[in-house]
């Protein structure tokens, strides 16, 4: 019987996690069944333990539930603890393990794929939800000179920057600053809306990263009018997954091609 692993979400019919994993297990040979469950909106524990009794091995979770994945566990990892929230779970006896492979996610992309040096450099990471607070120990570690988080309600900002000893405001406060790199962790894109940002808000050679894919944002087409290199979420997503299986199977698959397949569908 091949492992089995899956990942938990409502909405999750349109997940391309099944068909990333199913590609990495193909490329390093791991024999595994990874499978998209939908969970009712007040079903997730349930829908995870009757998961785990019949034998699953670890799971991914997706919104709207990784605040309570993270409540779930017995166990977490730094990065799990720093973002408040889980998104890989992994079966150990009685043991379940938290981890949150988002933010390694993004660094990989942006260092490894996109070239971008982080260590020294100026940051903005643009909201103070879950999708921002899930990437900023990874950003971090990476020893940026400074991390600036922005957001619509400043207090949430204020409030996340300062959980990390870092400072955080609203975009009034981007006025006179440059960045080499700003990432929209905000749901601004989902709605087809670009928060307010001055023009000269990037750096010469400055990378916009927009975590949504799928799609041109009004940011990245805000940032490349102001003359920066932009690039969609995509690749994060693609190396989440990546930092998940290996969490799981200690097996680093390659995920260039699987980003270029995706790219190409
Ligand atoms: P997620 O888990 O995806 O981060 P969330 O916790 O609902 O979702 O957070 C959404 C983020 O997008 C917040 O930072 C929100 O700003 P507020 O805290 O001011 O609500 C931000 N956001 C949503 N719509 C936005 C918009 N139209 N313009 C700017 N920011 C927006």
């Amino acid at each position: 019987m091949p492992d089995r692993y899956a990942v938990f979400g409502h909405p999750i019919a349109h997940s391309k996690s099944p068909r990333i994993h199913a590609e990495f297990a193909r490329q390093c040979g791991q024999k595994l069944v990874y499978e998209a469950i939908l969970a009712p909106r007040e079903g997730f524990s349930d829908a995870v333990r009757n998961f785990r009794n019949d034998g699953g091995r670890g799971c991914n979770v997706t919104v709207p539930f990784k605040e309570e994945a993270y409540s779930l566990c017995t166990r977490r990892t730094p990065r799990a603890e720093a973002a408040g929230a889980v998104n890989t779970l992994s079966f150990q006896g009685e043991d379940i393990l938290g981890d949150n492979t988002d933010g390694a996610g993004l660094v990989r992309d942006l260092t490894l794929n996109l070239g971008m040096g982080l260590a020294g450099g100026d940051i903005l990471l643009m909201g103070a939800g879950g999708a921002a607070r899930g990437v900023i120990l990874p950003l971090l570690e990476c020893q940026p000179a400074r991390l600036f988080i922005a957001n619509r309600t400043a207090a949430k900002a204020e409030a996340l920057a300062a959980r990390f000893h870092i400072h955080g405001g609203g975009y009034a406060d981007l006025a006179g600053k440059r960045f080499d790199l700003v990432i929209n962790a905000t749901a601004a894109s989902l709605g087809g809306d670009l928060p307010p940002l001055p023009d000269a808000l990037f750096a010469p050679g400055a990378l916009a990263y927009d975590m949504m894919y799928g799609r041109d944002t009004p940011f990245l087409a805000f940032a490349r009018e102001c003359g920066a290199r932009t690039a969609d979420g995509l690749g994060m997503l693609v190396e989440q997954a990546a930092e998940a299986f290996f969490v799981w199977r200690g097996v680093r698959p390659d995920t260039a091609p699987v980003i270029a397949a995706l790219r190409e569908a």
